[in-house]
């Protein structure tokens, strides 16, 4: 009941994110403001095949067009060195960064030589996986791999339109990566439409015997669109059924020694996490589909390549959409990421609203203390009952968006 009224407010605060202006002021990137970091999150749209489920900007491979890409993607990162950015932590999300191996090592040896780079988290499949490409990320500084198995089991797999690496596969390529890189992360999906919850509790066991630092279990998340194709290939995408998924995860994983880094990353002793969101107030996000959170703005990239292509050859930021956040969406958006980090902290968001959190965020605080949410002492901490309505406000906050992804996508805007 709770995490059903949470999630709904949560989807209208999430729906305001979607009224954008198409005429971008370019005066907000004008030059880096402010003292606090800014991470950079670098989108590579390409992969060997379209999973029927992601919500994701992501296009088939071809390489001619990959290799452009990357040429665009520099240019778009020399708009933001040239306006003063001093990014140090980085994230490559797909799509499938590692789909061009000479490509993305080029590109981060491009930003070892423009900035101090301290962290490095990059997502892969499992069949991107190798002796060579391991070797290959470990020499270029990657901190953080993160390979999407979603899940150990054959038939689901097949459902989810992965049948190209089987369960076993993906242990062995798993097996190979463990050790080899400061944090190892492996990321599933629960409630998908087929998946019992018996081989959902065999995949978090296999999960836990395979002894991986850190595992992200990402709630199915079905656009408008998405939700009524998979609909119509398996059965009903069920929101009620995901609480018991939740509830099986949270206990296999506290019982396995793993510790709530986020409401869906689990990890064992302090590794690096992927949720850019969570640990910087901004981010600048690169490459096609990408979005920046900014000094209060919120920036939507171009979805289509030519587009993007276009923007980034006449040298112009490719930003298709713009909200500058009033004030209240932007508390409420950065508590809404702060709980989804598991604690608040009065102290930070007073040096980035110049004012004291009870007073500005009273009523939602009230409301997630009287629920038993959070409790306070000197962080604001999300509790134990408060661990599942966190999800589902992120997961309808990601679903709100997924409804923007998708409106882009069709119309390539
Ligand atoms: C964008 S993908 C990149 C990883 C890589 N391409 C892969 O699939 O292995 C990052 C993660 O998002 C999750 N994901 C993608 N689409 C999703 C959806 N519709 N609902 C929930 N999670 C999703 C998957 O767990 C996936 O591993
Ligand atoms: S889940 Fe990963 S591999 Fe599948 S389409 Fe999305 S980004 Fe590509």
């Amino acid at each position: 009941m709770i995490s059903q009224f949470v999630g709904l407010v949560t989807r209208r605060e999430g729906r305001k994110f979607l009224k954008l202006n198409p005429e971008f002021d370019e005066s907000v990137t004008a030059e880096e403001a402010g003292d606090e970091e800014v991470s950079l999150y670098i989108h590579i749209p390409f992969c060997k095949t379209l999973c029927p489920f992601c919500c994701f900007n992501r296009y088939l491979f071809k390489e001619a067009r990959t290799r452009r890409y990357f040429r665009h993607l520099r240019s778009e990162l020399d708009l933001y060195i040239q306006r003063g950015f001093k990014f140090s932590d980085f994230y490559f999300g797909g799509g499938t960064p590692t789909i061009l191996m000479d490509e993305l090592t080029d590109f981060i040896a491009y930003l070892k030589k423009h900035f101090v780079v301290k962290r490095m988290s990059l997502e892969t499949t499992p069949r991107e996986v190798s002796r060579q490409n391991i070797a290959m990320l470990k020499a270029a500084g990657i901190n953080r791999l993160s390979i999407g198995v979603q899940s150990f089991d054959n038939d689901t797999l097949k459902a989810m339109g992965r049948p190209f690496v089987t369960g076993e596969e993906a242990k062995e390529k798993l097996s190979m990566a463990q050790g080899e890189f400061d944090t190892l992360n492996v990321d599933f999906v629960f409630n998908f439409p087929s998946q019992t919850l018996t081989k959902f509790e065999a995949d978090v066991r296999t999960f836990k015997e395979l002894g991986i630092d850190q595992a992200t279990f990402y709630p199915l998340m079905a656009s408008p669109h998405k939700k009524s194709s998979l609909e119509r290939k398996f059965n009903r995408v069920d929101t009620f059924r995901e609480k018991v998924f939740y509830g099986i995860l949270l206990r296999e994983l506290y019982a396995g020694g793993y510790k709530a880094s986020t409401a869906w990353c689990f990890s064992r002793g302090e590794r690096m996490i992927d949720e850019y969101i969570i640990d910087f107030d901004d981010y600048i996000g690169i490459g096609a589909g990408s979005v920046s959170v900014y000094q209060g703005n919120f920036l939507v990239n171009s979805f289509s390549l030519d587009r993007y292509e276009e923007f980034t050859g006449r040298d112009r930021l490719p930003v298709v959409g713009w909200r500058r956040l009033s004030a209240r969406e932007h508390r409420r958006y950065y508590l809404l990421t702060k709980l989804f980090g598991l604690e608040v902290a009065g102290e930070k968001f007073y040096r980035r609203f110049n004012a004291g959190i009870h007073e500005k965020l009273r009523d939602e605080l009230l409301f997630l203390k009287l629920s038993g949410l959070v409790k306070e002492a000197e962080t604001i901490r999300v509790t134990p009952r408060g661990m599942y309505p966190v999800s589902v406000m992120m997961r309808e906050f990601f679903t709100a968006l997924n409804g923007l992804r998708e409106f882009y996508i069709e119309r390539q805007i």
